[in-house]
């Protein structure tokens, strides 16, 4: 096990490139099990979730190499159609495997995905698509298992705008017989540049980067190379890094329209901000941190994915804010975690109601899940003393040595291993 030591308090200064991101690349490497041959995906990020999906698309029998945040795929020789338990438990985005394998080989059994940390995260969006397609779908042991001889076009409404769906929906439709129509389908980033992707390898599609998406099938793809966005979560925790901490920092490789939500609300906060040709500068010196509220929403509002490192921000600010998470109602885990580091956060329902104290004092807090370990290191950097953040695993799901990025820019952070847990 390994955890952060971190002694708060110190100026950020410099630039450190944003890696790119994860969410898009657990959607365009499994969009490769729907062709032939070898794909290649560049500026992929080093982060476990990665690992984990390429441990599943390899009991597939895909062939990967990755190198220098490249990733390499074979899809040759496919072997298996099954996602099973030990790898799908490690990470709920295994689904993506779902819409592409029952594509292009008729046949799909996937572990169904658990809850998570913070709750019930439902695929009966992906099932129910599945089924408009023509799949019959049943549950046994634990798995779902989807069969079709050739999937059909359809017209698909998705009542929650669910990113995942969207993505598995689009994989399947691409290799359908006729025209498939998604709408209210999701806008992230990352599904659209998944659309890209398939257009590259073949697929017709429409509407790329707006709710209604059409899709024309087609017999076969072919295998083609795409360059990833970075990552929009991991510039905003390092923004937030930023202000928080009061500095001046810059960030390379962002895309300013992916985070516009985010950049408007820290404008609000008080902090300077500045853009240019991909570089994102951040002034916040002296800043008095004013008490904003957010409320997530899907693409382009405020993302989820922000919400617990906005608290751990909210947690200095001048006054009272409050931060409504409408997509994850039950996204709180970090905030007894922050409250142990002298934040004054109290949940009622779906929002948390943060009152801003002082100053922060570290302490021994503990990572729940991703964006809750980001919002516990991003308190640990402006916490008076010494902050140790435990199971530190989440976090290396999802950022790529951050600690590394925040040493660059003048933090106190060191990653020790501890027999603590
Ligand atoms: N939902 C359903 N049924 C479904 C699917 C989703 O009710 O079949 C609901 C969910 O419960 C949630 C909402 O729809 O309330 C949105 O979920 P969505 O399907 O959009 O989320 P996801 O695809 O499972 C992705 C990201 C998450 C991110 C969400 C929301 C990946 C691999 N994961 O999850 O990322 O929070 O979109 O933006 O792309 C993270 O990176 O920390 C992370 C959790």
């Amino acid at each position: 096990m390994e955890k952060f030591v971190i002694r708060g308090g110190k100026k950020l200064s410099g630039r450190v490139a944003v890696s790119g991101a994860k969410n898009s690349s657990l959607a365009l490497m499994p969009a490769t099990l729907l062709t032939s041959g070898i794909s290649k995906i560049y500026n992929v990020p080093e982060v476990n979730d990665i690992y984990t999906m390429i441990k599943l698309m390899e009991h597939l029998g895909a062939n990967i190499k990755f190198e220098n945040n490249t990733v390499q795929i074979d899809t040759t020789n496919i072997i298996s159609q099954v996602a099973p338990y030990e790898h799908v438990k490690k990470m709920r985005a295994s689904i993506y495997v779902l819409g592409p394998l029952l594509s292009r080989f008729g046949y799909a059994k996937v572990s169904m995905p658990g809850g998570c940390a913070w709750g019930p995260r439902p695929i009966n969006l992906h099932l129910e698509a599945m089924k408009k397609l023509g799949a019959s779908i049943d549950i046994d042991e634990g798995y779902v298992i989807a069969k079709a001889n050739k999937l059909t076009g359809a017209k698909i409404h998705f009542d929650i705008p669910s990113v995942g769906a969207t993505g598995n929906t689009l994989m399947a439709a691409v290799l359908a017989k006729g025209t498939t129509v998604i709408s209210n389908a999701a806008i992230e980033p990352e599904i659209t540049l998944l659309a890209e992707y398939l257009q590259l390898m073949g697929a017709r599609i429409s509407g790329i980067g707006t709710t209604v998406i059409e899709i024309e099938g087609v017999d076969e793809l072919k295998p083609s190379e795409i360059f990833n966005i970075p990552d929009r979560i991991e510039a905003g925790t390092l923004l937030l890094a930023g202000a928080i901490t009061r500095s001046n920092i810059e960030l390379s490789n962002v895309i300013k329209e992916h985070l516009e939500s985010v950049l408007i609300k820290i404008e609000e906060s008080g902090a300077k901000l500045s853009y240019d040709n991909g570089i994102i500068k951040i002034n916040a010196e002296n800043l008095n941190i004013k008490n904003i509220d957010v409320t997530t929403a899907v693409f382009p509002g405020f993302p989820t994915d922000m919400q617990a490192q906005w608290i751990a921000y909210m947690s200095l600010a001048e006054g009272t804010s409050k931060v409504t998470d409408t997509i994850y109602p039950d996204r709180f885990n970090h905030v007894p975690e922050l409250n142990r580091l002298g934040a004054n956060i109290e949940v009622i329902n779906n929002s948390a109601v943060v009152k801003g104290v002082k100053k922060l004092k570290g302490a021994k807090v503990m990572s729940t899940d991703l964006r809750a370990s980001a919002s516990l290191v991003l308190a640990g950097l402006a916490a008076e003393n010494v902050t140790e953040v435990l199971r530190i695993y989440h976090l290396d799901r999802g950022y790529q040595r951050i600690e590394e990025k925040l040493k660059a820019l003048g933090a106190d952070i060191e990653r020790v291993p501890t027999e603590e847990y």
